[in-house]
């Protein structure tokens, strides 16, 4: 196959390229946006793709190594919830990385799977640190399934090889939550991607480290572990019946960028990205590092984040993608330069930045209940001051990163009170059964 193509763009240009007459939805008649139609019969069809849909699905397979691989048009959200609907039945157990993000526990709410946390370290800075294959190596008892993420915000990564192929032996399906990490297959100086490593189901965010509009996403199977027609209904089941074209011939376009430049691309941008840190460090800002770990992300740590984000943005209109009392996390793509790195090292120059005073780290939160039954119970919403030994019903979370501070089922404890008070929180939804 051709990866050069872009079939599902080509053919909503082609229909473009008519002048037609629309007398269909979408009610902009194209006005808003040309490329954004409807599915017709030359655009095919995303729950049952039979033209360049299908063969754009298959190119996309191909460039990354799956059996099958499916557009989606709510993000890896869809995607990691879809794979626990086709993995999962209620009361089965999973386990899961205890600083995944929400997706997962709505994963959890919709299939009724239990969870298992594998509660990795976090660091005195407030970064979740690689999980080892030994920490997951005796918690394999009746365990239906395994999720991990790869890389997390920060780049870190777990021993994914290593844990997929123990996993195998035990006879348990792998899930890897890569919406981080599109990119990592087409760079050999960057982590394992989950495909590479032989998981059976990886969910990617193209909108992310790859190039399409938000929401566009992959999820892609490999293996026999994954019954592809459960995945598919449950695709759908999840998604709007009116898919955006236009976020659809994007990932169309990201999947052909990806493939034909990703790795030049690499090429020129991860040295440039080391010479920045290397920059930055010398400015005596301490700039986080792993062997392994993903090297497009830029994390400056040690500091007062929240400031230096504010200030960044007040005095050089510079928009960090998330920061904390501890760190300031910047996103750097393929699409950047020389000269947008250069302008955020200038900025850095001329900023005064503060060593960080105080560190914040979220207490953890027990489950008492399963979150599903948590989720689904009567609930009331209470002031946090007053819910003391309560059981949380919903899921709360900053954005970014969008790891749940407390899941339905948790019992809020008086830390747990404090901490949510210490961030503006006001009312919760607490269960009354
Ligand atoms: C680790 C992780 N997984 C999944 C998601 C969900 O991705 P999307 O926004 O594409 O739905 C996110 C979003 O930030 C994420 O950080």
């Amino acid at each position: 196959m051709n990866q050069k193509k872009t079939p599902y763009l080509k053919a909503i240009i082609d229909y473009i390229n008519e002048k037609p007459s629309r007398f269909h939805y979408p009610g902009h008649k194209g006005k808003l946006v040309t490329l954004d139609l409807t599915e017709l019969p030359q655009t095919d069809n995303l729950f049952c793709p039979e033209g360049p849909l299908l063969e754009a699905q298959k190119l996309t397979a191909l460039a990354f190594g799956a059996d099958y691989s499916y557009f989606l048009v709510n993000g890896s959200t869809q995607g990691i919830q879809s794979a626990f609907l086709t993995l999962f039945k209620p009361g089965d157990k999973v386990l899961i990385s205890y600083y995944s993000h929400r997706s997962v526990i709505e994963g959890l709410i919709l299939s009724g799977a239990e969870p298992v946390f594998i509660e990795e370290e976090i660091d005195n800075w407030g970064i979740p640190q690689n999980i080892t294959l030994e920490e997951i190596e005796n918690k394999l008892d009746d365990i239906k399934g395994i999720l991990l993420t790869n890389p997390n915000y920060f780049g870190l990564v777990p021993e994914i090889k290593e844990i997929v192929e123990y996993a195998h032996s035990k006879g348990i399906p792998v899930i890897i939550d890569e919406a981080h990490g599109i990119h990592l297959s087409f760079h050999k100086d960057l982590p394992m991607s989950g495909l590479e490593a032989g998981a059976d189901i990886v969910i990617q965010s193209m909108h992310k480290m790859g190039l399409s509009l938000t929401q566009g996403a992959l999820i892609h199977i490999k293996g026999n572990r994954v019954d592809s027609n459960r995945l598919e209904e449950n695709i759908m089941l999840l998604s709007t019946t009116s898919p955006s074209t236009f976020i659809l011939a994007t990932i169309d376009i990201g999947r052909r960028e990806l493939y034909l430049n990703g790795r030049k691309r690499l090429d020129r941008l991860l040295p440039m990205i080391e010479e920045l840190k290397e920059e930055i460090e010398r400015l005596g800002i301490p700039v986080y590092k792993k062997t392994n770990m993903d090297k497009t992300k830029l994390t400056i740590y040690k500091i007062e984040g929240n400031r230096l984000s504010f200030d960044l943005w007040e005095k050089y209109k510079i928009q960090v993608e998330m920061s904390s009392t501890t760190y300031c996390l910047f996103i750097i793509s393929l699409l950047d330069t020389k000269r947008t790195l250069k302008k955020l090292l200038k900025a850095l120059k001329n900023i005064d930045i503060h060593p960080s005073s105080r560190i914040d780290k979220p207490p953890r939160y027990k489950l008492i209940q399963h979150p599903r039954k948590a989720f689904f119970s009567s609930k009331e919403k209470v002031k946090v001051e007053d819910s003391t030994n309560r059981i949380c019903g919903e899921i709360i979370t900053q954005y970014p990163p969008g790891i749940p501070l407390l899941i339905p089922g948790a019992l809020i404890t008086e830390d747990i009170k404090e901490y949510l008070l210490s961030i503006g929180k006001e009312y919760i939804n607490v269960t009354i059964d």
